[in-house]
């Protein structure tokens, strides 16, 4: 029996990779490389010296799928494949709604023809929205989502939700990410973003080896203790055994169950800056710049139920993000780009 890991090849899937193989799972990735590279895998199976069953398919093509599915026997579904920018979202949402919900769709259709009852989804802390107050605990409401990305997270945990009413043999572990940033210890592995970056720690990283020659701040007037933004980060290989601890629970637990993957703790903008430099003893040429429009000041998990439920807590700090996502970048200043 395998384990499929939908859009296996990008920066968290790689990453979830290697923690199932390690963990004896056999392991199958589909990803169309929209936003990864080939070379993700290949590094993969060095770093663990274990084969991956790769197949090249756009998760929205059926007959592919179901190509895979009659060629593995595929026990659990790890469904990662979506588009993840935010502002693109807004500027294409046709193209965001179609891919990440086509591709959901099209997973769960031909799990249910080959009898697949088990799944993991990556969700995301944006579906709390922005009327909750951090810390952000499953048991309070989902909030309105301020772009269509949030909303394909949103809505794809109502698919899930309804598919476990339709089906009581199906299971559902719906994992809400926090901020997962850092690498692999080995420095093969990591994000590896197109164009410029969207998210804080790989513009921080793209700065320190030189790439970039300044971070901007995104406002230093929010009501928090030095005035910057406040999130959870999570380091990507915590978050990668979360994934790990999921499948033996959606193995003994039906229906629908939403779990955080966070630290319980908070880092300022600031403070994560200070922090990559004191580690890694070098410098990050930041200056304040305005507010970025959507951003909220606080956002933090609760990470009890994690905890409670698949027996997972992360156990890396910031200086273990910091100095695992600069030997990444050092190791491979131009991302997967130079193999
Ligand atoms: P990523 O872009 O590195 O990985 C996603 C992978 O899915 C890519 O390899 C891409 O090529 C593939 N893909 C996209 N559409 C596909 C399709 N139709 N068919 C086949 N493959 C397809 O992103 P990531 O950071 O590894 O995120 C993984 C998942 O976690 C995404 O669903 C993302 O929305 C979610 N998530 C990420 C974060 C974060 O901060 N990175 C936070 C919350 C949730
Ligand atoms: N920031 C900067 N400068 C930058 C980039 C970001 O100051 O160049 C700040 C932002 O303003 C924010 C913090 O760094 O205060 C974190 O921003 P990110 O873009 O790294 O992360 P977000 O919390 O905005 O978004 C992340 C994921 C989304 C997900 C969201 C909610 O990228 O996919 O968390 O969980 F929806």
């Amino acid at each position: 029996m395998a384990i499929l890991l939908a859009g296996g090849a990008g920066y968290i899937g790689t990453h979830t990779a290697v923690e199932f193989l390690n963990a004896g799972y056999d392991v199958v990735i589909a990803d169309n490389l929209y936003n990864s590279k080939a070379e993700a895998v290949r590094r993969v199976e060095k770093i663990t010296g274990k084969a991956v069953s790769f197949y090249q398919i756009d998760v929205c093509d059926k007959a592919a799928l179901q190509k895979l599915f009659s060629e593995q026997k595929i026990d659990t579904v790890v469904h990662f494949a979506g588009m993840k920018a935010v502002g693109e979202s807004v500027a294409k949402p046709l193209m965001y709604y179609r891919n990440n919900l086509g591709a959901t769709l099209t997973l769960l259709e031909v799990m249910k023809e080959f009898g697949c009852k088990r799944f993991v989804f990556s969700s995301s802390a944006t579906v709390y929205g922005v009327q909750n107050p951090a810390p952000f605990c499953e048991t309070m409401p989902r909030g309105e989502c301020s772009n269509p990305y949030g909303w394909t997270k949103w809505m794809i945990e109502q698919f899930l939700m309804d598919v476990c009413v339709s089906d009581p043999e199906f299971s559902a572990v719906l994992l809400r990410y926090f901020n997962p940033i850092g690498a692999h210890e080995s420095g093969l592995i990591g994000e590896d973003p197109q164009g410029v970056p969207n998210n804080i720690f790989p513009y921080i990283t793209q700065v320190a080896v030189g790439r970039r020659p300044l971070l901007t701040v995104f406002g230093d007037d929010y009501d928090t203790p030095d005035g910057t933004c406040i999130r959870d980060y999570i380091h990507v290989v915590d978050l990668a055994k979360g994934h790990v601890a999921a499948v033996p629970y959606a193995e003994a637990h039906k229906g629908a169950e939403v779990i955080n993957l966070g630290t319980g703790k908070g880092t300022s903008v600031l403070e994560i800056v200070h922090a990559f430099e004191h580690v890694n003893g070098v410098k990050v040429p930041h200056a304040i710049g305005p507010r970025r429009p959507g951003d909220i000041a606080v956002n933090y998990s609760s990470a009890d139920k994690a905890e409670q439920l698949l027996g997972w807590k992360a156990e890396r700090d910031i200086e273990d993000m910091c100095r695992d996502g600069y030997h990444w970048q050092t190791m491979n200043p131009m991302g997967y780009a130079e193999e």
